[in-house]
């Protein structure tokens, strides 16, 4: 792995994933891999699990961390090639890359969707613009388009918790007040379709994710029928990619509650977190012993410091 932006960056994922349970088992057996190694952590977009998560990841193979809130910290950054940078804009991506690029071995990078412009968004500009000027492997902590980090631990959590060598999982749209991007409902069906797993997607007409990322999986628009026979639901919502970035209905029907959770096989409910309460998921279900919330976090060190192991391994940070 050069980059980790996607599960299409991962060689061997049965591998990784063997390589994640040992992890989680030893998570300090490999201390002195980091060694005089610094991560770069560099947020475009708020963030609790992943910064945190992250740094504690580094800290367990031995490495330093330096934290950047771009919005609140740095330079407002230019992204447009030939830009006459007369306005807000302080620093070219051209410039500030291959700076941060000297100081880190690793640069992980958080750059949500802008949500105004679908072509620009899925061309993944900022991320690829670090990849391409930093020098230094890149790391995605969520980017327009995926959350790769989020799935591998949602992976991770899956594995410990299935009851049969191929569960049924069920990624359910969910109700939210806010538009939100595709990336994690992306990332968790392209992860999804390389393990183990039965993927069922359930969401309202006019919800439909990028093809790119869910060929294969079954889409049932009846979220009733979806759940039955269900060992996992992971509950997210999103926006519409075909009316991009729009909210094309509110559907509180849609919130997982204990009634739709009764349909399913005794399933776990799954969530990145932050979640709204009450709006998407219901306080009894994620309440409930089947809620794997927390340990989805908790598997966030996991993810980070794997994927860490094997790039510090393999010497791609070794400038
Ligand atoms: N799930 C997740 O990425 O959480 P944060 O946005 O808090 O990092």
């Amino acid at each position: 792995m050069n980059h980790f932006s996607s599960v299409r960056d991962v060689p061997d994922l049965k591998q990784l994933l063997e390589t994640a349970l040992a992890v989680k088992q030893h998570p300090h057996a490999w201390h002195q891999l980091g060694k005089h190694k610094t991560l770069g952590l560099v947020f475009f977009n708020s963030s609790l699990r992943t910064r945190m998560s992250s740094q504690r990841a580094a800290y367990n193979l031995g490495m330093n961390t330096i934290v950047l809130n771009v919005s609140s910290d740095s330079w407002q950054l230019e992204f447009a090639d030939g830009a006459v940078m007369r306005h807000d804009k302080a620093e070219h991506i051209r410039d500030a890359a291959p700076v941060m690029g000297q100081y880190c071995d690793l640069i992980g990078i958080r750059a949500f969707a802008g949500l105004q412009d679908r072509e620009a968004d899925y061309r993944e500009e900022v991320l690829e613009a670090f990849k391409q000027y930093a020098g230094v492997p890149i790391i995605s902590l969520e980017s327009a388009t995926l959350h790769p980090l989020q799935s591998f631990a949602d992976l991770i959590t899956i594995e410990m918790h299935k009851r049969s060598s191929r569960p049924r999982v069920v990624l359910s749209w969910a109700p939210h007040p806010r538009a939100l991007p595709q990336a994690v409902a992306n990332s968790f069906a392209e992860w999804m379709l390389r393990a183990e797993v039965e993927l069922v997607i359930t969401h309202p007409e006019g919800y439909e994710l990028d093809p790119r990322f869910t060929q294969g999986a079954e889409v049932e628009y009846d979220q009733r029928k979806a759940f039955e026979g269900a060992d996992f639901v992971y509950a997210k919502n999103w926006s519409s990619y075909t009316h991009y970035g729009q909210i094309l209905t509110q559907s509180e029907g849609w919130m997982i509650d204990a009634e739709k959770m009764a349909l399913t096989r005794q399933a776990f409910f799954m969530h990145c977190l932050p979640v709204r309460r009450n709006v998407v998921v219901a306080d009894a279900v994620i309440d409930s012993p089947q809620s794997l919330a927390t340990e989805q976090a908790a598997n966030r060190v996991v993810s980070m410091q794997t994927v860490l192991k094997s790039m510090l391994e393999q010497g791609v940070a070794s400038n």
